[in-house]
């Protein structure tokens, strides 16, 4: 059981209601993660307890989901989550030559976070925006036929905004 992560009653309520869809609990469990991703930040391994209690499910088999799928994170990521499509289309379209522009750039690897906390990359898989290639999300926002120009003039924005 968790000791300090805590459901608000809205989002109880939401979970309820997804689990509500299903024959069983354990379907709901993708929104679930994901719901629980957006509230605390990553899935914690107290986050996974969490969700695993609210289902009624096995800290393994949350744990099973959450190792599996490149977006969920595991630990804290930076204010601006750039995540870069590294499949077959996007690389094909220069993905691999984008992700070593951007760490380049930032002095930072694939999966880390620069030191002012601003930006993490990461590379994941195809994001169902293959024509767009290359593709890379920001905080959930599809940006598509990137270049490494048109990401040194998003990072440039994003650093002002956070200024
Ligand atoms: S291969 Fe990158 S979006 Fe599909």
């Amino acid at each position: 059981m968790s000791d300090t992560l805590a459901y608000t009653a809205e989002q109880l309520q939401t979970i309820h209601d997804l689990v509500a869809r299903y024959p069983h609990p354990r379907s709901a469990l993708l929104p679930v993660l994901h719901l629980t991703q957006d509230a605390f930040g990553y899935l914690s391994m107290e986050a996974q307890q969490l969700v695993a209690d609210t289902l009624g499910l096995r800290l393994m088999v949350v744990r099973e989901v959450v190792t599996f799928y490149t977006m969920f994170r595991e630990t804290p990521a930076g204010k601006y989550r750039l995540e870069v499509c590294t499949n077959a289309g996007c690389t094909l379209n220069g993905a691999v030559e984008l992700v070593r522009h951007m760490c380049e750039t930032l002095g930072i690897k694939v999966g880390e976070t620069t030191p002012d906390g601003l930006f993490t990359v990461t590379e994941v898989e195809c994001a169902g925006a293959c024509g767009g290639a290359p593709v890379v999300q920001i905080n959930n926002v599809y940006h598509e036929k990137m270049t490494p120009e048109k990401m040194d003039a998003l990072i440039a924005e994003m650093r002002e905004e956070a200024a």
